[in-house]
């Protein structure tokens, strides 16, 4: 079975990167890849990293454009063959599907509210729904259009989950484990509460990357410990 934590490699470095991965392989199939790393190393910094460990990769580049580029886009990365890719569902109906049909492989995962935005800076847009509301609205949208997957915070699993129906992937970030420092998340669950509220796949970036400083194991045994505690 695919385990449920997604690692975040948020690093630009090619080498914590790899370190990160050779880590926490036993008990992580999938890690994510933002543009940090990405606009820094491109396909041949990934395909690096895969030289060295087999992993599915999540490529969080949350592209957002006119249809005819993100197909483009898609396009440009297919030979990396990620097992999600991000777009924005705001970019409308329209370039989601340009998306799926330029990566019919790819689960096209549609991020909905940015967690940066609140009720207050959706208002300034012009936007009148709330955080939840408009997050509901956009992950319908991604889904109508053919995205097989949403990124959405903890606190929205249930709501999306029940507006999508059963078949879609649900990722969240945002979960601390009990005993972790909250940093600069502050709407957060704990994982077994992410995954009772309907979540499939959750993304940990620093609750588990912070113990590399203490040593590889140490990293490795802090992903075992929290994927023990979902199993
Ligand atoms: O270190 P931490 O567990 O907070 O990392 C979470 C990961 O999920 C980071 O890569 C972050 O950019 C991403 N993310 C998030 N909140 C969102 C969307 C993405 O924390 N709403």
């Amino acid at each position: 079975m695919t385990s449920p934590i997604i690692l975040a490699l948020d690093t630009d470095e090619i080498s914590t990167a790899q370190n990160w991965i050779a880590a926490t392989r036993k008990s992580i199939d999938i890690y994510k890849v933002g543009l940090v790393f990405f606009l820094k190393h491109g396909i041949a910094g990934l395909n690096e990293l895969r030289d060295k460990n087999e992993f599915e990769l999540f490529l969080d580049l949350k592209l957002h454009d006119i249809p005819n580029t993100v197909a483009g886009a898609v396009a440009s990365v297919k030979a990396l063959a990620p097992r999600f890719l991000t777009v924005h569902a705001a970019g409308g109906d329209a370039m989601v599907r340009a998306a799926v049909a330029a990566g019919p492989d790819i689960s096209i995962t549609g991020v909905t509210v940015l967690t940066s935005l609140d009720a207050n800076a959706l208002s300034s847009m012009g936007i009148a729904q709330g955080p939840l509301e408009y997050a509901i609205s956009l992950a319908k949208v991604a889904v109508a259009s053919g995205a097989q997957a949403i990124v959405c915070s903890p606190l929205e699993v249930s709501a999306i989950r029940q507006a999508v129906g059963p078949h879609i992937e649900l990722i969240t970030p945002g979960v601390r484990p009990m005993d972790s420092e909250l940093g600069d998340q502050s709407r957060v669950m704990t994982p077994e509460q992410a995954i009772e509220a309907g979540a499939n796949f959750l993304v940990i970036g620093r609750p588990i990357s912070s113990y590399f400083k203490n040593s590889a194991a140490a990293m490795g045994e802090r992903a075992e410990e929290i994927l023990e505690s979902l199993a």
